[in-house]
């Protein structure tokens, strides 16, 4: 991944902005890099993600190890998976097996 691929795609945030954020705020959780543009509280694909940029702070140039398009079409499988769980449980909400 590339400093202006976005990390966040709900949010459009870059790695090079989490990035920034986790080395200037240097987060105790995870969860505080949503407080960078919202970053991770739309779909949660990116939020392990999130983690890893978190705990890697202190690296000026770290990375996520994979292709923007590969990050991609993981997201967009998850997506696609996410939506057809919450298919299947608005079903057996209506009483359809
Ligand atoms: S891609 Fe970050 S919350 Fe959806």
């Amino acid at each position: 991944m590339k400093p202006d691929d976005e990390i966040c795609y709900c949010y459009h945030v870059s790695l090079r902005k989490l990035r920034n954020y986790a080395r200037r705020e240097r987060p105790r959780h995870a969860s505080q890099m949503s407080e960078c543009l919202g970053a991770g509280t739309g779909c949660g694909w990116c939020i392990p993600f999130l983690r890893q940029i978190a705990e890697h702070a202190a690296e000026a140039d770290f990375t996520l190890d994979q292709s923007p398009e590969a990050y991609a079409a993981a997201r967009a499988e998850y997506r696609e998976r996410r939506a057809a769980e919450k298919q299947a449980g608005d079903r057996k909400e209506g009483g359809e097996a």
